[in-house]
């Protein structure tokens, strides 16, 4: 197993770390993990001028797994668009065809208090939301900002631009990934759209319908994404599997993930038609609280854990790594992101090492 590890930005060391500590464990058990690490986001435009150097995208594209952190920071708000660290997951995405995002919300029992929604509304909440990575507005053209900037107290005429943008192709391969998602699971997939709006969504609407026959094992329904952000507070657990394009799919993740608790708890998956994949927590660099060893380094550890189930097939190997996450929490350990007010937090440092010895 070859893993590129790219930690990047704010807390994503830091957390690394802890992660690298869980897979030393496996490595001394007898998988033959080889792990190299390259620089990316901010931290690679300190040392290089790009977020994204090409030798950290050949690493990752000779690599079986990436295994990444987080980029990002206030330090480079004032970059040029192309230069900003975000641009380094973007492209990543994009030149790897990492199109399949999966991005777990699970409630752990140990956590259900945890979350601001009343704990009967979110207890036992399993859903993934599947979200397309390299197509819609993220990407489309034309985009820009054109026009002038008013003078001396004169309107200006600029206007911004970004285009929502879906092939077919791009549109039926990750509809494929939801009916299959879901035909492991609960066998319900809801396609997330704006049909009622956008030809592009009309287009998603239509090929949902094409493909369903294909699954006849699952039930497809459709929801506006509007509706969805609705339902999803009011009712998560209706949902199975909910797929949905790059930009209502970031959204809406994020907003499911608030339901778990703690968006420090969860781990994701973007994979490529093979299997490859890069494997990221779905939260920030957290800048605020980088450096202070503070963090919550479980959705790094779960991000490996889903490294082990979807790129290598052991689905054990990501079981025991769960296992472990559970136990260290049952025992009461809570960093700052999920401890109760009159809780003594545990550094990433402790959270870690309960892991690993759990494990
Ligand atoms: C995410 C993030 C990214 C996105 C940013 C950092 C570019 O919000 O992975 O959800 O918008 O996809
Ligand atoms: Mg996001």
């Amino acid at each position: 197993m070859k893993i590129a590890v790219l930690a990047g930005d704010g807390i994503g060391p830091e957390i690394m770390a802890e992660a690298l500590k869980v897979l030393d464990v496996l490595r001394r058990d007898g998988l033959k993990i080889e792990t190299e690490s390259a620089l990316v986001g901010g931290a690679a435009y300190d040392e290089y001028g790009h977020p994204l150097p090409a030798a950290t995208l050949q690493l990752a594209q000779q690599s079986d797994a990436v295994l990444f952190g987080s980029v990002g920071g206030p330090k480079y708000d004032a970059l040029p668009r192309e230069h900003r660290p975000e641009k380094a997951i973007l492209g990543l995405r994009k030149e790897c065809d990492f199109f399949a995002n999966l991005r777990p919300a699970n409630v752990f029992p140990e956590l259900a208090d945890a979350s601001t929604l009343k704990p009967e509304i979110i207890a036992g909440l399993d859903i993934m939301i599947i979200r397309e990575l390299t197509g819609d507005i993220y990407f489309g053209e034309p985009r820009g900002i054109t026009g002038h900037r008013g003078v001396n107290g004169e309107l200006g005429n600029r206007v911004g631009i970004n285009t929502m943008h879906y092939t077919e192709a791009q549109i039926r391969r990750i509809i494929h990934v939801g009916f299959k998602t879901a035909r492991q699971r609960n066998k319900r997939l809801c396609s997330i759209d704006k049909m009622n709006v956008l030809e592009a969504m009309q287009l998603w609407r239509d090929i949902a319908i094409e493909i369903a026959p294909e699954y006849p094992d699952v039930e497809l329904t459709h929801m506006l994404v509007d509706n969805a952000a609705m339902q999803l507070i009011r009712n998560p657990k209706q949902f199975d599997v909910m797929v949905a394009g790059n930009m209502f799919g970031d959204i809406l993740s994020d907003e499911a993930s608030m339901l778990t608790g703690s968006i420090g708890m969860l781990p994701s998956a973007s994979l490529d038609a093979a299997g490859k994949g890069l494997y990221e927590p779905i939260h920030g660099s957290a800048p605020d609280i980088a450096g202070k060893g503070i963090a919550n380094p479980l959705a790094q550890i779960l991000s490996a854990a889903m490294m082990m189930r979807y790129t290598f097939n052991l689905p054990d190997v990501a079981a025991r790594i769960e296992t472990a996450v559970r136990k260290a929490l049952a025992s009461g350990l809570r960093t700052g992101d999920i401890a109760k007010a009159n809780e003594a937090k545990a550094s990433t440092q402790q959270m870690g090492d309960a892991v690993v010895s759990f494990l």
